[in-house]
């Protein structure tokens, strides 16, 4: 505790009052603030509550609620290996690069997105959307060659793949849109996304610039399903899904 001293009452004041505050974390608090003193009192226990002050995959929880439409799949929080979701449905060919399916809700809402998009000109189509433990396993280890240790392999893969169990596209809420690559952001379908995906309920996922909280690398086609209100609630603030649910979500914090 001896790091309390150099914070003020003032400041005390300010992050205790927050919400999302857990006092059984105040050494952590302390000591990431000491280290990241650019960082807000906000930022520091947002960062911490999701386990930023560890290494990414130390300290992982098993996620509890599966089922549920905010649940938060990171590289803290793993699926169950079996989880599958209960209602894949397969999404309209119009809008398919395949056979893939998402949750129902995220189904009718990106088939929504699609359809007005294609009123405005913009060509969407799913081509990555529910992807097994087993199949994200295969996905991951993808690149791998035999020459490469799995540590050394990890470095690099880690920042644009999941381990399995951690991979968003197991909860069936998240959908890859038209192609993999960074220049998306600049055709007329990822500025299209970018501007209005949020109507419909997605939010890009893994925004550029915001590795050192989500984990990945810019993933300008990767979006997430959360549902309109949460989706608005997210673009009016700017901040990760990450962030937003440690502030608004975990503890049912009104919105
Ligand atoms: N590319 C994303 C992070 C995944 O593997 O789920
Ligand atoms: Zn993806």
């Amino acid at each position: 505790m001896e790091k309390k001293s150099i914070i003020r009452q003032d400041e005390i004041l300010e992050f205790t009052s927050l919400s999302y505050y857990d006092p059984s974390k105040i050494q952590r608090y302390y000591t990431f603030k000491e280290n990241q003193e650019e960082c807000t009192w906000e930022e520091v226990i947002t960062f911490v509550n999701l386990g930023l002050d560890q290494d990414f995959y130390k300290n992982i929880n098993l996620v509890q609620d599966p089922d549920t439409l905010t649940v938060l799949v990171n590289k803290y929080n793993q699926l169950p290996k079996e989880y599958v979701p209960r209602d894949l449905e397969i999404i309209h060919p119009d809008f398919n690069a395949g056979e893939f399916v998402l949750c129902k809700e995220a189904r009718e809402a990106f088939e929504e997105m699609s359809r007005v998009a294609r009123e405005d000109g913009i060509l969407l189509k799913a081509i990555s959307t529910y992807r097994s433990y087993q199949y994200q396993e295969e996905v991951y280890l993808r690149k791998k060659t035999p020459d490469m240790s799995m540590e050394e392999y990890r470095k690099e893969r880690d920042r644009v793949s999941a381990r399995p169990g951690h991979s968003e596209h197991q909860t069936g809420y998240a959908v890859d849109i038209n192609d993999l690559e960074e220049t998306f952001a600049e055709t007329a379908a990822g500025i299209w996304l970018a501007t209005n995906a949020y109507h419909f309920g997605f939010i890009l996922r893994y925004p550029k610039g915001k590795e050192h909280i989500t984990g990945y690398a810019y993933e300008p086609w990767h979006f997430r399903y959360i549902g309109k209100k949460h989706a608005d609630k997210m673009q009016a603030l700017g901040i990760t899904y990450d962030e937003y649910y440690i502030r608004y979500l975990l503890n049912s914090n009104p919105v």
